[in-house]
């Protein structure tokens, strides 16, 4: 089964050709990274607007890549939530209007859903159950994957994604745009022993995470550096921040693979490209003899294939969307597809 995926979900407009959910015939992303470089982060309209400029060329190309014609294509998949809403509804809007001229079937995904799917386009071996941990700019999820489309979160942050937290840390140090890139790179030639952050937990609940006590710890350092006209050293600062944060998201995926005995651990989400945190994975599961699916590289950011990959088991599962198909800015990864919060129906 040939997929057709669109994701339009952030800044990145995205297509590609997947075959039966494991081999990509193609991958094509414009990315809008330098326009909102200008702002240090993603202006939702300004996104929207360049998601309608690029979707239909970019799809043009996806399949002009893969070789093939619309005819030769077998569903179009779409990302429906979560995400900015005007960036969503562009996706979404496109991909109905394909699958209604070409009459073939629309299969909406979850944003995250599809995150985790890269690790099968990356280990063509890889099946459920394992532990994923999801890791982006907007969720840190804790996610127990019992089989391709029934998830169960048992730990998330309770106030900012680790990404987030990056993110935010990095522009208080001055550094461009993605900010947990930049920051992954400024840290290599720092000291991670430099500086000391609080390491927090959440009262009953050992997998959730808070990441906002550590970002107002960082900022309150640099703050107080300014005001007494100190320079701190930023490599060392950032690598120490990054320390912390991975440590974090370790020890809660060690936690959380003990309690629920999964022997299979897998990152997914933007973050996950982190070098440290792919360092920091690797030992801690080759210490407990769990096996490790990292996404190659070019999958962990936002990108189409990973969305026809889980499209093709959303398909498989039943799932399949109508052309009242609408967009969520949130959503559980839980949640099964059916338009729940959908606020009325149209009456015509
Ligand atoms: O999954 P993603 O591309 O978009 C969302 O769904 O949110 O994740 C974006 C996040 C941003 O916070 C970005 O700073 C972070 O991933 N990121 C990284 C790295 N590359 C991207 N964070 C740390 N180290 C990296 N190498
Ligand atoms: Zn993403």
């Amino acid at each position: 089964m040939r997929i057709l995926a669109i994701e339009s979900s952030c800044d990145e407009t995205a297509a590609a050709v997947v075959e039966n959910g494991r081999t990509v015939l193609s991958n094509v992303i414009a990315s809008q990274v330098e326009e909102h470089k200008l702002y240090g982060g993603v202006v939702p309209e300004i996104a929207s607007r360049r998601h309608a400029e690029a979707v239909s060329a970019v799809t043009q190309k996806a399949l002009s890549d893969a070789g093939l014609t619309l005819r030769e294509i077998d569903a179009v998949a779409v990302t429906y939530a979560p995400g900015l809403i005007g960036a969503l509804l562009v996706g979404v809007n496109y991909a109905k209007s394909l699958a209604y001229a070409a009459k073939l079937p629309l299969i909406p995904v979850h944003h995250l859903r599809g995150h985790v799917a890269a690790n099968y386009l990356s280990h063509p071996d890889l099946e459920p159950p394992f532990l994923c941990l999801v890791v982006s700019g907007g969720h840190t999820h804790l996610v127990e994957v019992k089989d391709y489309t029934t998830f169960s979160v048992i730990g998330k942050t309770r106030d900012d994604a680790a990404g987030e937290a990056l993110d935010k840390a990095a522009r208080a140090m001055g550094l461009p745009y993605p900010g947990g890139l930049h920051l992954d790179r400024m840290a290599a030639s720092g000291n991670p022993a430099a500086f000391r952050f609080p390491v927090p937990r959440v009262d009953g609940a050992p997998l959730d995470f808070s990441f906002s006590g550590l970002k107002t710890s960082v900022l309150n350092q640099l703050h107080n550096a300014a005001q007494k006209g100190e320079t701190l050293c930023l490599p060392d600062l950032g690598a120490s921040f990054l320390a912390s944060v991975v440590h974090i998201l370790c020890d809660h995926t060690a936690r959380a693979a003990v309690q629920s005995g999964c022997k299979t651990v897998v990152l997914a989400g933007g973050v996950s490209a982190n070098s440290v945190l792919r360092r920091e994975m690797a030992a801690l599961c080759k210490k407990r003899g769990w096996r490790l699916c990292l996404p190659e590289l070019p999958l962990c950011g936002d990108n189409a294939a990973m969305i026809g990959a889980q499209g093709y088991y959303e398909a498989k599962a039943g799932v399949c969307a109508d052309l009242s198909l609408n967009a969520f800015a949130t959503l559980p990864i839980e949640q099964p597809f059916g338009n729940p919060t959908s606020e009325r129906s149209v009456s015509i």
